[in-house]
């Protein structure tokens, strides 16, 4: 979807995009109307179209236009507009303007393929809102939320015989009485929106494709946008002592890696914010094998590595103003000959020795591996790791929120707020002392299982052992990474949960 931003006009043909929030016809509104002799206000009023917000109301253009269609689009929120109701509107729009399967692709088709949007607010919402700059942000937010729509993982779907796959690009041409000031707007936001797709790209590919390697691969991309990409394999993790991690990867035939990503983006000496992923590429259990139904899902077992690698996307191309570190453990636990046992024990980088009692508790033995590193490595002034670490995640919270496990208020605070603007939202959950004698026992420093009880936040302590003083937050994002409910700007099953959240949160709290 190419998306261009014009002074406000009606179109000549393609389809007419009217945003508005009240059933009484605008500027642009009373225009239209005209051109079609009155339908637009017959059909707004048998339709009952009152302009509330995420509401439409779509129409055939009469047969003398060149317009296809017109469709009005409700913004009527009750009170402000959010950068987030501008999304999701435009993901409305994405959706209602998305050609069906058998789209026509003639030649003259394509070129009349223009989707032309025009805002029809009274003005005092728009003062209301901040005058000029917000008017350019209204479009630039709108657009940012076409293009998460319009995502798709189609790859693996071919053509049927003998016919070329049919590709339609779309123009979504937004109207605005300052284009400049509108594509400078958007120009960072076009950046965050491939980093979520990126993100999605890499949740939703099977795991006979994306296998660590072939994920490590795919981050050296990033080099081209100025990241410092480093790819570890077996031999160095052996020699740094990541016990944890490797024995996570030695059932499988595939090898383990460890990527660095670095994003210098303001001065030499400031210290980097870190970011950590749980990088399973499938997640079998190992031989504490998980049962059958729904295994399928644990392709998306590296929805954390997605996210940072999508996030270090993001900041790297819009040139974001901090220095940033990513690093994702990339393995896949598989059960095997070789793999490891229940009962086994082995030693971490930090030096603390762990008795493996469930093979299946493995996400936390790659990150307590690549916290250490980082920490040691880089000193951050805060690390966030991100992880689809438990299930019980999800019979706590759900799908709408991800866990947040944090020695740091601060730290929370930031990411809530954070969460709430970008519609990525995070939910405080606890750690504590309790929680940490769970995973106590005789044979070894700890153990990778608590009890039948508080399983995400023993998980979470579990972590916490090797963050040494140093503000963290862990986000278990079981729930959100994958498999989440479909909403206006999101239909993938793979989210892309937590690049749009961090994003903000690097750019709120770490630019300035
Ligand atoms: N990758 C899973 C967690 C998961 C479950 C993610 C469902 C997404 C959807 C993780 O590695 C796992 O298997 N966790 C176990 C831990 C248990 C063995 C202590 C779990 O949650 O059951
Ligand atoms: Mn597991
Ligand atoms: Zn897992």
């Amino acid at each position: 979807m190419n998306i261009r931003f014009k002074p406000p006009a009606l179109p000549a043909s393609g389809t007419f995009v009217l945003l508005t929030n009240s059933k009484e016809l605008g500027k642009y509104g009373k225009q239209i109307n005209k051109r079609t002799k009155g339908a637009l206000a017959r059909a707004v009023k048998s339709q009952g179209f009152e302009g509330k917000k995420e509401t439409s109301l779509s129409l055939l253009a009469p047969a003398h236009s060149k317009l296809e269609r017109i469709v009005l689009v409700g913004l009527n929120t009750g009170g402000l507009l959010t950068p987030l109701d501008l999304e999701r509107t435009g993901g409305l729009i994405a959706s209602i303007c998305t050609p069906a399967d058998n789209a026509k692709t003639s030649a003259k088709a394509k070129a009349e393929n223009n989707i032309t949007v025009l805002f029809d607010i009274p003005s005092e919402i728009i003062r209301r809102e901040d005058g000029e700059k917000k008017t350019t942000q209204l479009a630039a937010h709108v657009a940012l939320g076409a293009l998460l729509r319009h995502y798709q993982f189609a790859k693996y779907k071919t053509a049927p015989k003998g016919k070329k796959k049919p590709k339609i690009t779309q123009n979504l041409v937004l109207g605005v009485e300052k284009p400049t000031a509108a594509r400078k707007a958007f120009a960072p936001l076009k950046h965050v929106a491939a980093g979520i797709c990126l993100a999605r790209d890499l949740v939703n590919e099977p795991a006979n494709v994306l296998t660590p390697p072939d994920f490590a691969k795919r981050t050296r991309a990033l080099a081209k946008l100025g990241v410092k990409v480093e790819v570890f394999g077996e031999t160095k993790l052996k020699q740094l002592g990541m016990g944890a991690l490797l024995g996570v990867g030695q059932g499988s035939i595939q090898p383990s890696q460890l990527v660095i990503m670095q994003w210098q983006g303001a001065g030499k000496t400031k210290q980097p914010i870190a970011f950590i992923g749980k990088g399973v590429c499938f997640d079998t259990g190992g031989i504490s094998i998980k049962p059958s139904p729904n295994m399928e899902d644990m392709r998306g077992d590296m929805g954390g590595a997605a996210a940072v690698t999508g996030l270090m996307h993001a900041l790297a191309a819009r040139k974001a103003k901090a220095n940033v570190v990513g690093v994702i453990g990339l393995v896949e636990n598989m059960p095997s000959g070789t793999a490891q046992r229940p009962g086994d024990i082995v030693k971490s980088m930090s030096g603390q020795t762990i008795e493996i009692l469930n093979t299946d508790a493995e996400g936390r033995l790659v990150l307590a591996d690549a916290l250490w590193y980082t920490q040691k490595r880089f000193k951050p002034q805060c690390m966030i790791d991100l992880a689809t670490l438990t299930g019980a995640i999800l019979i706590a919270l759900g799908q709408e929120y991800a866990g947040m496990f944090s020695n740091s208020d601060t730290l929370c605070k930031r990411l809530e707020v954070a969460g709430q603007n970008e519609g990525e939202k995070v939910w405080r959950m606890p750690l504590h002392e309790t929680f940490d004698k769970m995973i106590d026992t005789p044979n070894a420093d700890m153990k990778n299982i608590g009890g039948r009880y508080a399983g995400s936040s023993t998980a979470a302590q579990f972590l916490q052992r090797f963050v040494n003083n140093i503000d963290w937050a862990h986000l278990d994002i079981a729930g959100t990474a994958m498999g989440a409910p479909k909403s206006p700007i999101n239909q993938s099953w793979g989210s892309g949960f937590g690049v749009k959240l961090l994003n903000r949160f690097v750019s709120d709290y770490y630019e300035g």
